[in-house]
């Protein structure tokens, strides 16, 4: 399932990419989903043209929900948590279509910070995003670039600042000229087959990059807390994820519907 030396990975790194058991079938079901809810469109009269199309807790997809609820996610994330229980915390699709004649290039940003205290807590106070990848992704098919240990430098500092510490952790994008100046690693792209999925922190400095290959890139995003533990998100998030988890506790099997919070 993961290894105590990838729990480890994900710790230092921030990043650890492991194999799921999701088998041809979902991925391909789920594939074809992305296809239908995230479809290329030539941009309307004012329209910018976007090659990045993307759905946050929005979807109800069959095929979807399938691989939100496998109990592998949920696993994972007890163990990666430190966690008795864990609760489902929000979701995502994206696609990344090719932009042809397009120098690759690529974001830089923090979605939330911590302190060193809340990511050795047990369970630990942060959020385990998983990126799985519906598609491969390579280094030139918009790969997720990150800079690996970059979160722990941050939390070092804040641990240091007593206004911070014991606070909530709050998601909030801050983009790396906001950032305090470390010595941060360089950035690395994540490179993974379809089915893997890479287990991360978006504290660390992290973001996505241009798609310079043939293919589409397809990722869907998956993310769980430890059941007990707050994470603060912006007012409109946080309605977002109250109505999402309401229907989505309706929609989810009877067996795997502890996972979304009453
Ligand atoms: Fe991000």
């Amino acid at each position: 399932m993961i290894t105590e030396q990838e729990i480890q990975q994900f710790s230092e790194i921030g990043a650890v990419t492991i194999d799921t058991p999701l088998t041809q079938q979902q991925l391909s079901a789920a594939s074809a989903v992305f296809d239908r809810l995230l479809p290329f469109r030539d941009p309307e009269a004012g329209e910018q043209l976007r090659h990045r199309v993307g759905l946050t807790c929005s979807f109800y997809e069959p095929e979807l929900l399938d691989i939100l609820q496998h109990p592998f996610f949920e696993e994972v994330a007890k163990r990666v948590l430190h966690a008795d229980r864990v609760s489902f915390f929000q979701t995502a699709i994206v696609t990344t279509y090719p932009q042809p004649n397009t120098p690759f290039s690529f974001d830089q940003h923090v979605d939330i910070q911590y302190c060193l205290s809340d990511l050795e807590a047990i369970p630990r106070r942060m959020v385990c995003s998983y990126f799985l990848w519906i598609s491969d992704v390579t280094e030139q098919r918009a790969p997720l670039m990150y800079r690996p240990g970059s979160h722990r430098l941050i939390a070092e500092a804040r641990e240091q600042q007593p206004e911070l510490k014991g606070d909530i952790p709050r998601v909030a994008g801050v983009s790396l000229p906001g950032l305090p100046a470390f010595d941060y690693t360089d950035a690395i792209p994540v490179v993974a087959r379809s089915g893997q999925v890479t287990v991360l922190t978006t504290a660390m400095v992290h973001g996505a990059s241009i798609n310079v290959d043939t293919a589409p890139r397809k990722v869907m995003v998956i993310t769980f807390t430890a059941a007990d533990v707050e994470i603060g998100l912006p007012q409109n998030q946080a309605e977002t994820k109250q109505t999402y988890d309401r229907e989505l506790k309706r929609r989810l099997r009877p067996e795997r519907a502890h996972i979304v919070p009453a």
